[in-house]
């Protein structure tokens, strides 16, 4: 799997500004692909049913016996309307799996943060050793992989501003990615009910610029 670049993301993002955080435009854009194809396919069969509503409707003395077929469709309306829905699908199960790869498949360059779940709070450790609980550091413009594990039950992270969430389950490491585009402070939610305090079981996001976070990595504790 080609890991992604976050040029190609950019672009992806559509040109317009880079959104708050990666990868939640991938989510964005399928929405927006299946949304054109529903309308499509509505407006196909909502307008000539319709326009057949009002053509074929019952009128005293002059249309009591509803339509008469006269004969069943032919053959060429019959592949049309299985051709086309099977091509239709076929994209649209395509492309689901090319945005769903790709919001999966961390960047090749991406921070490794690990973090450990527990009855009630989030722990994060980085590569060097250094260790936070609660607030999770983060350079701006750096995409961020996260692996976590849980000490006792099933949890889940969920990053709103990147529109992605991850299960974090005891015995097995899960991983997520994220970028933030902009620095300040957002809020990560367990999204698993674990328990009386799970509504509290949240963790802060403080983005900050690559300077900060080294000089913050740096500190002893
Ligand atoms: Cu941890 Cu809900």
């Amino acid at each position: 799997m080609q890991p992604l670049s976050l040029a190609s993301a950019e672009v992806l993002a559509g040109g317009a500004a880079t959104p708050i955080a990666f990868p939640g435009q991938y989510w964005d854009q399928m929405f927006n692909i299946w949304l054109f194809v529903a309308i499509g396919i509505y407006l196909i069969v909502a307008l000539p049913m319709l326009y057949f509503l009002v053509k074929y409707r019952y009128r005293k003395g002059v249309n009591e016996q509803g339509a008469q077929e006269e004969a069943g469709p032919g053959i060429g309306i019959e592949v049309l309307w299985t051709v086309i829905p099977l091509i239709i699908v076929i994209y649209l199960a395509t492309q689901s799996l090319a945005f769903y790869t790709r919001q999966r498949t961390p960047p090749a360059d991406s921070l490794p943060v690990k973090v450990e779940s527990a009855m009630w709070s989030w722990n994060f450790e980085y590569s060097n050793g250094k260790k936070s609980t609660t607030d999770l550091y983060v350079p701006v413009g750096k995409p961020v992989k996260l692996l976590l594990t849980s000490k006792d039950v099933i949890h889940a992270f969920h990053v709103p501003e990147a529109k992605t969430m991850e299960d974090v389950v005891p015995g097995r490491v899960t991983h997520l990615w994220f970028q933030f585009n902009k620095t300040g402070e957002y809020r990560a939610y367990c999204r698993e009910y674990c328990g009386g305090a799970h509504a509290f079981m949240l963790a802060t996001i403080k983005v900050v610029t690559p300077e900060q976070f080294e000089q913050w990595l740096k500190q002893p504790g």
